[in-house]
């Protein structure tokens, strides 16, 4: 058999990322090439005590499989030997708070967001008691993980939704490279840099609720990319929408995909970024409105007569959805030239506790 030439030896299954620490995993780590997203919730005769159980069973299965170490009564231990950057992030949704008689505890941002005009939102993809996201570099192991810790828990809660998504395969492009989404873009050059800018928009301080000190909020919403009649707009009109050229992700206005954006130049008197492409609209108009995006492709097996549906699991942390994320998703509802070829058809809204200490358990600084 012939091979390419730049075959690599390498194998990155035994990567670990570290359970333990003062947040999740799985928000600032760098994204692995596949993700599940788990929407549950409490069944109606399930309270906090139930809620502890399934908290204690999630982190002492999850502390093992992210070390490469078989669950609990795992019942295919083989499945676990390849962690490859396994991580398990645990999210509590706006209701959460109130089946469990914590309304008070939860963080005023977490609730469920505005409706827009551009939203199609379908109730199998919205909402949630509970969030568990799993990110992975294997497959194999991703669904073992997934089976372990819902099978556990299955006698108090319901799944709601699920939500699998990718990105590029890891070793096919370099660690760190920039994803492309599936309409071909460059998707994820502008965001916050690890360290400073992380701590100040992301990481919760506890100002407002002690128990979130380390907790941060995510908004994930499920946007349908309509890939048909984007297939139908030439390079040049894609590059106008939004903002970036598809080739190099170099903002029009630049050379190469990290130049800052001019959105001041123009070129014969006309605006050369347009004032409704994307990053116009979405680049922040203060120093507050900012956030973490770590997005996934999806591609789901298409309905009959279709060809692929396709689109991007968007998910945003921040600290404040009201003061970071909602200036910037009303701007692009209002006028943002993507929105011809994209359809929010899911939404839902968590507050990801802070992390967990050897020896406790998640979510323990708010059931505890
Ligand atoms: C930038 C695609 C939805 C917020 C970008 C870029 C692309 C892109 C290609 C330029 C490269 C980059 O900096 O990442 C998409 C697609 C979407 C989508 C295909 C839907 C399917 C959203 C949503 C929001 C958002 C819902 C927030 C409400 C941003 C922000 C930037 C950005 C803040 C950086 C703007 C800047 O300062 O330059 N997006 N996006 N995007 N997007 Fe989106």
């Amino acid at each position: 058999m012939a091979v390419g030439a730049a075959t690599q030896p390498t194998t990155f299954g035994g990567d670990t990322i570290a359970f333990y620490g003062a947040h999740q995993a799985g928000v600032d780590t760098p994204p692995q090439a596949h993700a599940q997203f788990v929407a549950l919730d409490l069944r109606p005769d399930a309270g906090r005590d139930e809620l502890i159980s399934i908290l204690r069973l999630w982190t002492a299965d999850a502390a093992r499989l992210t070390a490469g170490r078989p669950a609990l009564a795992d019942t295919e231990p083989e499945l676990a030997a390849a962690p490859a950057r396994l991580t398990v992030t645990v999210g509590f949704g706006p209701s959460l708070f109130d089946r469990i008689g914590l309304a008070e505890a939860r963080p005023p941002s977490v609730r469920d967001l505005p409706s827009f005009t551009i939203d199609r939102l379908e109730p199998q993809w919205s909402g949630g008691d509970l969030l568990l996201h799993l990110g992975c570099d294997d497959p194999m192991t991703l669904a073992h993980a997934s089976r372990v810790l819902l099978k556990n828990v299955r006698s108090m809660t319901t799944i709601r939704w699920t939500q699998r998504g990718f990105r590029t395969a890891r070793g096919t492009a370099d660690d760190g490279a920039t994803m492309r989404n599936l309409m071909g873009s460059v998707d994820g050059t502008v965001n916050p840099a690890p360290g400073a800018e992380i701590d100040d928009l992301v990481w919760d301080a506890g100002a407002g609720q002690p128990w979130f000190a380390g907790g941060t909020t995510l908004v994930l919403r499920r946007i349908r990319m309509e890939l048909d009649t984007w297939d139908e707009l030439d390079t040049h009109g894609r590059n106008l929408s939004i903002g970036r050229r598809q080739d190099t992700g170099a903002p029009l206005t630049g050379q190469d995909e990290h130049d800052q954006p001019d959105f001041g130049a123009t070129k014969n008197g006309i605006t050369v970024i347009p004032e409704n492409a994307h990053i116009a609209r979405a680049h922040h108009r203060t120093a507050r409105e900012q956030f973490l995006r770590r997005a996934y492709n999806y591609d789901d097996p298409p309905a009959p007569g279709a060809v692929s549906d396709a689109g991007l699991i968007f998910t945003a942390y921040q600290r404040d959805i009201d003061e970071q994320f909602l200036p910037v998703q009303q701007r692009l509802a209002e006028a943002d030239a993507l929105n011809e070829w994209t359809t929010p058809v899911g939404s839902a809204v968590f507050a990801i506790p802070p992390g967990v200490r050897e020896g406790g358990y998640i979510g323990e600084q708010l059931v505890g």
